[in-house]
C-alpha cells in the first residue's frame, strides 16, 4: 500500500477514519507531523482521495475563488550543461537538434502572448551558459520596458546569489526551480554527482531571500521516490513556504539512463498537489503540461485537486517538439493561439474561469 504502490480501494474501515481525520487536521490547521503525513501518504485509498480533492477544491475556491491563471511558456533554449538522470535535454543526449531563440525571436513570442491576453511570460530554457546574465538581464529589461504590466517567471536552472539578484534588478518577479525531492539521498539518485542537493537548496533561500515568488516542485514516481521521500517533501514544503509548487508526473525519456522506469499517475500527482493546496492554502499551483502528456484530461483532474494554474505554449511552433525533456508531450503542432482556445474551453468545461491577469501570489497582492 502506500501511494507509491498505486492507490487501491482496499483498506480497513479503522485506516480509512483514520486518514479522513487526519485530512481533516490538515484542513483546520495546515500542519501535520512527518509520522501523519507518512501515515496519510500510507493508508490513502481512493475513496478518501475524492475526499481529500474535495476538501483541496474547497480551499482553493475560498482563497482564489473559480479562476485559473494562465501564464505564457516560452521555452528559448534547450541547450543544457548539467545532466539530470531524468531529462531528455540532457547534455549527454547526443541526440538532440538543438536550438536557441535570439531576443528579438523571444519579443516577439511575448507580443504574440501579449495579444493573446498574457501578463505573466515564465521563460524557460535548459543551463545554457551562452545566455550569460548580460543577455539575460537584457532580455528581462526588454520585455518588463515593453510590456509594463506583465510579470515575468524565470525558469533556468541553478545561478549564484549575485546572478539571482542581477536578474531580479533587471524585473523578474518570479523565479521557479523545482527542488525535485527534499531528500538527500534521493537527489543523490536522480542527478549525477556534479549536482548537490545542499547547492539547490541554497539556490531556494537565495531566491526567497532576494524577494522572488519562489516555486520549487517535484515529479511525481521518480526513481528512488518512496512514501518516505514524499513525506520529507510535505514536511519542506510546509517549512520552506514557497509561493508556486510544480508538481507532475515523472515519465520516463527512453534516451536517458532511466528509459524504462514507470511513469507517475494522475491519481499519485491528485494526491500530492491536494496536500500541498491544504498545507499552503495561498499556493499557486499550475496543472502541469506533463499531466496533459499522460492524460487528455490530466490537468482538468488536477484543476479539481487544488490546481490553479495553466501554462500554454507561446515558443514558435518549428521549435517546440525540440524541447523534449519527456517525450510525446502535447501541444508541439499548435500555435500559440490555438493552445490559448484549447485550455480555455477545457478550463470551462470543468467548472472553472480563466483569469488573464497578472496573477500574483496572494501576499503580493497590492
Ligand atoms: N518527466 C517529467 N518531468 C520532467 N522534468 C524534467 N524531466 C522530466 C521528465 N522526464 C521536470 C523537472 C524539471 C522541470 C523543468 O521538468 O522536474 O525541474
Ligand atoms: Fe495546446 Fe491544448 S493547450 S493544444
Amino acid at each position: 500500500m502506500g501511494i507509491m504502490n498505486k492507490l487501491i480501494t482496499q483498506n480497513k474501515e479503522e485506516e480509512k477514519r483514520e486518514v479522513l481525520r487526519l485530512i481533516d487536521v490538515l484542513h483546520d490547521e495546515n500542519y501535520l507531523s512527518r509520522a501523519e503525513f507518512l501515515f496519510l501518504l500510507k493508508n490513502i485509498s481512493l475513496d478518501e482521495l475524492e475526499y481529500l480533492k474535495d476538501k483541496a477544491d474547497q480551499v482553493r475556491n475560498r482563497v482564489y475563488g473559480k479562476r485559473v491563471f494562465m501564464r505564457g511558456l516560452i521555452e528559448f533554449s534547450n541547450y543544457c550543461k548539467q545532466g539530470c538522470n531524468y531529462c531528455g535535454i540532457r547534455a549527454m543526449n547526443k541526440g538532440v537538434d538543438r536550438y536557441r531563440l535570439d531576443k528579438e525571436t523571444i519579443l516577439d513570442c511575448a507580443k504574440e502572448g501579449y495579444r493573446l491576453g498574457y501578463r505573466t511570460f515564465v521563460l524557460q530554457s535548459g543551463e545554457d551558459p551562452k545566455f550569460d546574465d548580460e543577455v539575460m538581464c537584457d532580455i528581462i529589461r526588454s520585455i518588463k520596458s515593453e510590456f509594463p504590466d506583465t510579470a515575468v517567471t524565470l525558469s533556468v536552472g541553478e545561478k549564484t546569489r549575485e546572478q539571482y539578484q542581477k536578474y531580479y534588478d533587471a524585473g523578474a518577479d518570479r523565479y521557479l526551480l523545482r527542488h525535485e525531492t527534499a531528500n538527500k539521498e534521493h537527489y543523490e539518485k536522480l542527478h549525477p554527482e556534479s549536482m548537490s542537493f545542499d547547492n539547490r537548496m541554497e539556490c531556494l533561500k537565495n531566491l526567497k531571500d532576494i524577494g522572488y515568488q519562489t516555486g520549487c516542485g517535484i515529479m511525481i514516481n521518480s526513481p528512488g521516490q518512496s512514501d518516505e521521500t514524499l513525506a520529507d517533501d510535505l514536511e519542506f514544503i510546509a517549512s520552506f513556504k514557497p509561493h508556486m509548487v510544480g508538481i507532475g508526473p515523472f515519465l520516463n525519456h527512453s534516451e536517458t539512463p532511466f528509459a524504462g522506469f514507470d511513469d507517475g499517475t494522475i491519481n499519485q500527482t491528485s494526491v500530492m498537489v491536494a496536500l500541498v493546496r491544504l498545507i499552503l492554502p495561498e499556493v499557486l499551483l499550475p496543472a502541469t503540461t506533463a499531466l496533459g502528456t499522460l492524460d487528455g484530461r490530466g490537468r482538468e483532474m488536477v484543476l479539481k485537486a487544488g490546481a490553479n494554474v495553466v501554462m500554454p505554449n507561446l515558443s514558435p511552433t518549428e521549435q517546440r517538439a525540440k524541447y523534449e525533456i519527456y517525450e510525446n508531450k502535447i501541444c508541439t503542432g499548435d500555435e500559440a493561439a490555438h493552445c490559448r482556445g484549447c485550455i480555455e474551453t477545457r478550463i470551462h468545461f470543468t467548472g472553472y474561469e480563466v483569469d488573464m491577469s497578472i496573477g500574483h501570489h496572494k501576499s503580493m497582492e497590492v
